[in-house]
């Protein structure tokens, strides 16, 4: 056999193979080996060189290689269609049993999870839940809470001024005298919200802060209603053998008033959590309402204050900075 027959006689077995081209990727592979390994087809073809004339060589050399690189396009080209074929729809297969990517659930904020809690426990007994403005009027921060003109808080330091007569909210007080006026005694109500109070920034202090706010409306309702509720819930919110006390203050809408107290083992000291008091008259007259029918008490908490000394959190700030290490602990 002359080299020219023996690469024809090649050709005519590799056209016969690529028509019935394996689609198995070790099939794939063991047919390639049989044209271009090193034992293979090819391989064979330049081996025979050996037996030629040394004049003959070079020319037959040449149409070897020719040869050799037509049938490694073909193949290439052949092989990348009936693979990716292959990839796209039959035999791909899936391993079902290899663990998924893990997937990062958020937490709720801190704040929020405090606020959905001493939501539920006054739920729990009764006071529905209203919101007001955080943009407020003069009035119904501070005048028709019987604030006086010269009080501190309606200092340009204190608070934060949108334009003379509107401020943002300092406290969600403002929201008492828009329930009152909007509805008729008698009255259960919690009020969650954002409050702001132009103060530096400090670990204790920050310009945003949530407080919630309490308002209770009816005939013969005294300080031990007060004290009763606000018990029950410190005892929810921190537990049952919390210390308490309650310590006599002054806020102008309220009279008595008080601040509430706890005792915090970790720092060996009382903590202030809340203000509180009987409905000023002033205040009921402000609304319309008759203050020797009416009575009523209220109380305000800061939220941030109440997760600090639950979870024992050592700076406001961290509320605020949205660090993720802080979050994932909650
Ligand atoms: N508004 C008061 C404060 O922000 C708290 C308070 C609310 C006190 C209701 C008494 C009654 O400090």
């Amino acid at each position: 056999m002359t080299i020219n027959e023996s690469i024809e006689s090649v050709r005519k077995s590799f056209r016969t193979d690529l028509d019935s081209f394996p689609s198995d990727p070790k099939e794939i592979d063991s047919l390639r080996s049989v044209y271009f390994g090193r034992k293979g087809l090819i391989a064979g073809l330049y081996i025979s060189l050996a037996d030629l004339p040394n004049n003959e060589k070079p020319e037959a050399g040449q149409s070897i290689n020719n040869f050799k690189k037509k049938l490694q396009t073909d193949f290439d080209a052949k092989a990348s269609t009936v693979i990716d074929v292959a990839s796209t729809t039959h035999n791909q297969s899936f391993d079902l049993s290899l663990p998924g990517f893990p997937i990062t659930n958020g937490s709720i904020h801190p704040l929020q999870q405090t606020l959905d809690e001493i939501k539920s426990i006054f739920k729990s007994v009764g006071f529905k839940v209203a919101y007001g403005p955080e943009i407020e009027d003069d009035y119904h921060n501070f005048e028709a809470l019987n604030i006086p003109k010269h009080h501190p808080a309606r200092d340009m330091q204190d608070t934060f001024f949108v334009k003379d007569n509107i401020v943002l909210r300092t406290h969600t007080s403002n929201v008492q005298i828009h329930l009152m006026e909007e509805r008729e005694p008698p009255l259960r109500y919690i009020v969650p919200g954002r409050v702001y109070r132009n103060e530096s920034v400090s670990y204790k202090s920050y310009c945003l802060f949530h407080q919630i706010e309490g308002l209770f409306v009816d005939k013969n309702v005294s300080m031990a209603d007060l004290k009763g509720i606000l018990e029950y819930f410190v005892k929810q919110f921190f537990g049952e053998s919390t210390v308490m006390r309650f310590r006599p203050s002054f806020f102008p809408f309220t009279e008595p008033s008080a601040e509430v107290d706890i005792w915090d083992k970790k720092r060996g000291k009382w903590m202030e959590i809340l203000g509180c008091g009987m409905i000023d008259p002033n205040v009921f007259e402000n609304v319309g309402y008759d203050s020797s029918i009416w009575h009523g008490y209220a109380f305000g908490m800061g939220i941030e204050r109440m997760t600090m000394l639950k979870y024992g959190i050592d700076d406001i700030r961290l509320f605020y900075q949205n660090d993720i290490r802080f979050l994932e602990q909650f």
